[in-house]
């Protein structure tokens, strides 16, 4: 046998807002991801609340999964893909998150999709919120910052499991829910205040902190019950976590670089999962929301929830590594949700961020110290220009590269004793940037023929590293070249 197990879960990741396009199709209701321009790395996207006649709204369209699916989900499994993780589209089944009758027709198209996975044997691994909240909440008592929220999540995940019991195994509660943690998030966070702003230097005044963790803790609640929920409705499933984790060096081995290092690890990448994995709020946590003079409504019943809605495994993100360093003239550099500190042992992506395959080694290694729990790499990826050839190939080695050098450290965290289920890697089909709105950031294995004006005929190719990846999969992980 080789490093993987045999059941290894290798496929791709994507969410709702950013493939499926149809933003009004069959009954959907607007979300947050509907109402945000495309940007660029350098301008910021623009939260517009209603719609600005004119604006480009990127996810409005995406890359029309809605309509492709069939086509789509074919290419996936020609790579050999095990699993692909998704996203619902809340709004597909609550317009506006506040009604009590689910949209049929939202849960018709889930069932398709699933149904189409199943027939090539791929298992679905579904994300219940992946950066998208109903505009109808935000309106209404500004999503996330209210407790209201959470019966509406609650509401919207019974339908959804009920629904899907036989079809899905594997679900994610929240995507990156530590995004929180970081900065205010209209996104992913459901609410909105005229201070904030999708640029990482925005969002530090003492109002935006207490809106950002108090969503936060309602999403955490959210989350644990939940898990609860799921449990009773199918004791077969396997509900996860998701953390964006954003691995942190001291950039010297000065200890007050260490350990400026070490608060920013704990609160950026570890609360979330600490509360989580062990069902309560740790000592440090509850000292920073002090520091930063947050009070956060936490009662007694939440507690309780907290304790017995922790989650089967672990997931997480990992795109980069950064420094933290006490020393204010320290290069700084840009990343995924957070900025930080050079590593000049680092080279970075064309969008700035540090590429640094022996940190998912490590990370691995510390969440698995931390927690002991099994564990899915569910994004990682290198956002990238691609260009089309005149024959319509496309020669993506920088992304082999990439993707080679991670999955060959996965490896070794392995024989280093971790539990890794799977692994999915980021825009497995090409999408809309999360971050920016763009079309020209690329990480997928397939290229569609759209640009960032949302020009182009939406026609699917393989790069590439679409034959790359399959062999790597026929192989499970021996074949890396
Ligand atoms: C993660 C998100 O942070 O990174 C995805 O879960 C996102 O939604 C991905 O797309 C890559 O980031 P970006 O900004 O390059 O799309």
């Amino acid at each position: 046998m080789g490093l993987f197990p045999d059941n290894f879960l290798w496929g791709g990741a994507t969410a709702a807002n950013q493939i499926e396009g149809a933003w009004n199709a069959d009954g959907k209701g607007p979300s947050t991801a509907d109402v945000m321009t495309a940007g660029t790395k350098d301008t910021p996207r623009l939260i517009t609340m209603d719609f600005v006649e004119g604006a480009n709204y990127p996810s409005r369209e995406a890359v029309d999964f809605y309509h492709h699916y069939k086509e789509d989900i074919a290419l996936f499994a020609e790579m050999g893909f095990k699993t692909f993780r998704m996203s619902i589209n809340w709004t597909r089944i609550y317009p506006t998150g506040l009604e009590t009758e689910p949209n049929e027709k939202g849960l018709q198209f889930y069932d398709n999709v699933f149904d189409e996975l199943r027939k090539y044997g791929i298992e679905p691994l579904v994300t219940l919120s992946h950066y998208e909240c109903p505009l109808g909440m935000v309106k209404e008592f500004n999503g996330w910052t209210d407790r209201r929220a959470i019966d509406c999540f609650l509401r919207y995940c019974e339908t959804v499991f009920n629904r899907f019991k036989d079809k899905v195994t594997y679900w994610l509660t929240f995507n990156e829910i530590n995004g929180l943690a970081m900065h205010p998030s209209f996104l992913g966070g459901g609410f909105y205040s005229p201070e904030m702003s999708m640029n990482m230097d925005g969002g530090a005044t003492p109002e935006l902190d207490r809106l950002r963790f108090t969503a936060l803790h309602y999403q955490l609640v959210a989350s644990a019950k939940a898990v609860q929920l799921g449990h009773k409705i199918n004791p077969g499933f396997k509900i996860g976590n998701m953390i964006c984790h954003i691995t942190t060096y001291p950039y010297t081995c000065n200890p007050a670089d260490v350990l400026k290092a070490q608060e920013q690890d704990r609160i950026s990448n570890c609360l979330c999962g600490d509360v989580q994995c062990r069902g309560e709020y740790p000592p440090y946590a509850l000292k920073f929301f002090k520091k930063i003079g947050v009070q956060i409504d936490i009662t007694k019943e939440d507690k309780k929830e907290l304790k017995a809605g922790t989650v089967d495994y672990y997931t997480f993100s990992y795109y980069m590594s950064t420094c933290t360093s006490t020393d204010p003239n320290a290069a700084k550099l840009r990343g995924n949700l957070i900025k930080g500190v050079k590593n000049p042992y680092l080279e970075a992506s064309e969008w700035g961020w540090q590429i640094d395959p022996k940190g998912l080694r490590y990370t691995l290694n510390k969440i698995y110290d931390r927690y002991e729990k099994p564990m899915m790499v569910v994004e990682n990826g290198l956002g990238a220009v691609d260009t089309q050839e005149e024959d319509g190939t496309i020669h993506d080695s920088y992304r082999i590269d990439y993707l080679k050098k991670h999955i060959e450290e996965m490896g070794k965290a392995i024989e280093d004793g971790c539990e890794v289920w799977g692994y999915t890697t980021w825009g497995c089909i090409d999408l809309i940037s999360a971050s920016t709105g763009e079309m020209k950031k690329r990480y997928g294995f397939i290229y569609v023929d759209k640009d960032n004006d949302g020009k182009g005929t939406m026609e699917r190719s393989r790069k590439d590293s679409f034959y790359w990846y399959k062999k790597v999969i026929a192989s499970n992980g021996e074949q890396l070249d």
